[in-house]
């Protein structure tokens, strides 16, 4: 019997309807290529959402998501939505997203393809092979702490917010990472301020607490801000860090870079029964947005994550990542990976045109595998 595969789909803003529409066909070819069929319900998220529902995340759009076996995002946000109140922004539905849907475990590999290592702005040296994986905690901390607001106070306004996390909070996002760090090189930095916040010297006791059930993983710790300087020192003494939403937001922007490929990263947003969320790294990308210019690749790879990681579909996840390795190697580029300016054997080309050689390239792969 055919598997069928609900995904939804939510292309959100800016370059997000160019690069979700390529990630979805792509997932149909690779799919097919195993005898899978995939069903896609679009919906409305952000900014789109705002203007055409009333609202950045519309019930309809939550119930698709809770419909699907996993979800596929574009991005969201843009300058017209910039001035409206907190609750009113387009970043308040990928927020809420994250809750409803309790995604509490952020995947994000920041890992240099080879053949864009003259992208980074780092030496070559400090990140040829550089390969890690931040494991950011993402329903909790500071950005759903209470209380928060702007609230009067001798006769001034004082803006609140609350860093918070629970025992059970920071236990869960730790095994997520230890699990992740044995599949790996086996080792785990849980980066905290525990040298100033009390949250965080509760979230370094706990993360401690479970380093015995995990002899094959050695654990560290670092402060956030020694963090930061070390990931643009050196960064591959890192092979996995585990940290909290706010520290993850920022230390992931960081690591992000450094593989100058912020076109290409991934990522994974699971709940606790694997069920999970993938968007590219990148945001909506306004400056460039419906000019055939943007980079779909990201978002091709965050499809593969997620027959990685929900559709327990590895073969298909390979066969995707192969492809975009295969594009690469051909010398396709979308500009912002083109190394400022054509070299030799590089041809700049469209958004459009990259998915195009995304489905001949796996195509023809499937033909080489049958002949
Ligand atoms: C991210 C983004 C979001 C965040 C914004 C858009 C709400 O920066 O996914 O890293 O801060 O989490
Ligand atoms: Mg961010």
């Amino acid at each position: 019997m055919t598997r069928v595969i609900k995904v939804a789909a939510l292309a959100g803003d800016g370059i997000g309807p160019e690069v979700v529409p390529i990630a979805v066909a792509v997932l149909r070819t690779a799919l097919a290529e195993v005898g899978a069929a995939l069903e896609v319900q679009e919906a409305l998220v952000g900014g789109c959402a705002i203007d055409q529902a009333g609202e950045p995340l519309p019930e309809e759009t939550l119930a698709a998501c809770r419909a699907a076996d996993a979800v596929l995002l574009g991005a969201v946000g843009g300058p017209q939505w910039e001035d409206r109140p907190m609750d009113q922004r387009p970043e308040k539905g990928l927020l809420g997203l994250r809750s409803n849907l309790e995604l509490f475990a952020n995947l994000r590999p920041a890992l240099l393809f080879p053949p864009l290592a003259q992208a980074s702005s780092l030496k070559p040296e400090l990140v040829s092979g550089l390969d890690i994986l931040i494991v950011r905690e993402l329903t909790g901390g500071i950005y759903f702490g209470e209380p928060r607001g702007i609230f009067f106070e001798d006769n001034e306004r004082v803006g609140v917010n609350t860093y918070k996390y629970a025992e059970h909070e920071i236990e869960r996002i730790a095994r997520v990472a230890f699990d992740l760090a044995a599949k790996r090189q086996g080792r785990l930095c849980s980066v905290d301020k525990a040298n100033v916040l009390e949250a965080t010297d509760l979230w370094r006791e706990v993360v401690s607490g479970l380093a015995d059930e995990y002899p094959q993983v050695a654990l560290s710790h670092m402060y956030v801000d020694n963090a930061g300087m070390q990931l643009v020192r050196a960064p591959k003494q890192f092979d996995v860090m585990v940290t909290g939403n706010m520290f993850g937001d920022i230390l992931s922007d960081v690591a992000a870079m450094l593989t100058g490929s912020l076109g290409m990263l991934p990522s994974a947003s699971l709940a606790a029964d694997g069920f999970g969320l993938y968007e590219p790294v990148h945001g909506s990308a306004p400056d460039i947005a419906g000019q055939d210019a943007a980079n779909p690749l990201a978002t091709v790879l965050s499809a593969a994550m997620m027959c990685r990681y929900s559709l327990d579909l590895p073969a298909v996840a390979a066969r995707i990542e192969e492809a975009v390795d295969g594009v690469l190697r051909r010398g396709l580029r979308t500009a912002d990976i083109l190394g400022g300016g054509e070299q030799d054997g590089m041809e700049q080309i469209g958004t459009k045109a990259m998915g195009e050689a995304l489905l001949a390239e796996i195509e023809s792969g499937a033909e080489g595998a049958g002949s």
